[in-house]
């Protein structure tokens, strides 16, 4: 996927969205990338940090943002999600998960984005297709385990 001199946003700034924005970072993708989480702080402190790092790469202009800077990117990660306990199962992660990912969807949608979502949170298959219904929108694509599975019929 050619990122060169787009944008991209990613939702959720934990393991799995911080992983990826670095590694987004890394491999000199896209030239702006902006960070949105409920935990405001860390989305400023890790976009300082991958700012320093891109003097050994290409330059970037990265950002804590919000739900407004996603109206002109082209590419959406959605990776925020609550923790699995322990004992706790996917399923059981199902309906905390739906209630973000509408918390996510809406606002974002609301913005004029009309990009390619790609979700990460899981169960990923029923996130995907929540975040895909919550706005009938069909861009929406998911993430296993740095795969990116198309099924027929999505854009
Ligand atoms: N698809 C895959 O291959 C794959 C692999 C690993 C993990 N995951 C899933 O990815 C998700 C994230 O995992 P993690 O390890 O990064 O979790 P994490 O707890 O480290 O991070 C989750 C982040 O989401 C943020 N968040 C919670 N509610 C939010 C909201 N309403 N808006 C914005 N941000 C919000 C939290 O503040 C936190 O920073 C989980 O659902 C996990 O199961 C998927």
């Amino acid at each position: 996927m050619a990122l060169k001199g787009h944008k991209v946003v990613v939702i959720g700034d934990g393991a799995v969205g911080s992983a990826y924005a670095f590694a987004m970072v890394q491999q000199q993708l896209a030239e702006e990338l902006v960070i949105i989480d409920v935990f405001k702080e860390k989305t400023e402190g890790d976009a300082l940090d991958l700012e320093d790092a891109t003097v050994f790469t290409a330059p970037k202009n990265i950002y804590s943002g919000d739900y407004s800077d996603a109206h002109d990117a082209e590419l959406v990660i959605i990776t925020a999600g609550a923790p699995q306990k322990p004992g706790e199962t996917r399923l059981q992660l199902v309906d905390k998960n739906l209630k973000i990912m509408k918390s996510i969807i809406e606002p974002l949608m609301a913005s004029g984005f009309n990009g390619i979502i790609v979700v990460a949170a899981n169960p990923v298959d029923i996130m995907t297709y929540a975040a895909q219904n919550f706005r009938a929108y069909q861009r929406t694509v998911f993430l296993v385990q740095e795969h990116l599975l198309i099924p027929q019929g999505y854009e």
